[in-house]
C-alpha cells in the first residue's frame, strides 16, 4: 500500500464536491438557509427523482431538516458569490438570514429563494449518520427555475472549483478559516457512527 499524505488526499477527494448550492428548510417563522457542496443526483429513474446532501450537525439548518422533514436545494449561477457569503459564512443561529433575501414559501412550507438558476423540493426519505454530518436523502417532489436562469439563461452553474478559484481576496481568510474551524469539530466527531432511524420510515 502507498501511503500519501491527508492533504494529497483531501486535495484529491475535492474532485468528488458538487456544485455550489444552496439548501434551505423550515416553514415561515422558522426557516434558514445554508450553503454546500456536498450535493448529488440519488436516483436515475425519471418517476422517483431523488437527490442527497452531506449536513454538518453543528450547522442550524442540519436540526431544522430533521424538525421539518423538507428542504429546497437551489443551483446557483457564478454571479451569485455574495449569497454564498451571506448563507455560507454565518449561523442562522446569530441572525435571520433569508430577512433580506428575496424567497417565498413553496409546496411543502419551505422557503424558495427567488434568485436561483432552479431549485428542487425535497421531503426527506431516509438519513445515513456519519459521525460528523448526515446524509440525508430527499424525494424531489417539486422543481422550477429561478430569475438567475430568467436573467442569464447562458449563465455558468457555480461549480466548487469555479468558487475556490474566484472568491474574492478579501473574504478568502474568513472562508479557510470557517473552514478549518469545520473540520477541527468534524474530526472530533467523525468516529463516532451510530444508527438512525428516519421517523418517517417507522411510521
Ligand atoms: C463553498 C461552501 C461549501 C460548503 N459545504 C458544506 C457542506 O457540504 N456541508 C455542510 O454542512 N456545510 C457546508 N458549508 C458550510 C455552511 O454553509 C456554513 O457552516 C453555514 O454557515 C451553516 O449555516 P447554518 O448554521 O445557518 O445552518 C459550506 C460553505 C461554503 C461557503
Amino acid at each position: 500500500m502507498v501511503t500519501v499524505p491527508h492533504e494529497t488526499t483531501y486535495q484529491l477527494l475535492r474532485n468528488l464536491t458538487s456544485p455550489v448550492v444552496a439548501v434551505t428548510t423550515g416553514r415561515p417563522g422558522k426557516q434558514n438557509g445554508m450553503i454546500l457542496d456536498s450535493a448529488v443526483r440519488a436516483s436515475i429513474v425519471p418517476s422517483i427523482p431523488r437527490l442527497s446532501v452531506y449536513i454538518h450537525k453543528f450547522n442550524y439548518t442540519h436540526d431544522l431538516v430533521f424538525e421539518a422533514g423538507v428542504f429546497v436545494l437551489h443551483l446557483l449561477h457564478t454571479r451569485q458569490f455574495d449569497l454564498v457569503r451571506r448563507l455560507g459564512f454565518v449561523s442562522g443561529r446569530d441572525r435571520d438570514k433569508l430577512a433580506d433575501i428575496p424567497h417565498h414559501q413553496g409546496a411543502l412550507g419551505a422557503p424558495i429563494l427567488d434568485e436561483c438558476y432552479a431549485h428542487f423540493e425535497c421531503r426527506v426519505a431516509n438519513v445515513m449518520d456519519t459521525g460528523s454530518s448526515t446524509l440525508f436523502l430527499g424525494d424531489v417532489v417539486g422543481v422550477g427555475y429561478g430569475t438567475a436562469a430568467e436573467l442569464d439563461p447562458q449563465g455558468e452553474l457555480l461549480t466548487a472549483t469555479y468558487f475556490r478559484a474566484n472568491i474574492p481576496a478579501e473574504w478568502r481568510q474568513e472562508f479557510e478559516a470557517n473552514l478549518q474551524k469545520a473540520q477541527r469539530t468534524a474530526e472530533a466527531m467523525s468516529r463516532d457512527i451510530r444508527p438512525v432511524t428516519w421517523r418517517g420510515l417507522t411510521a
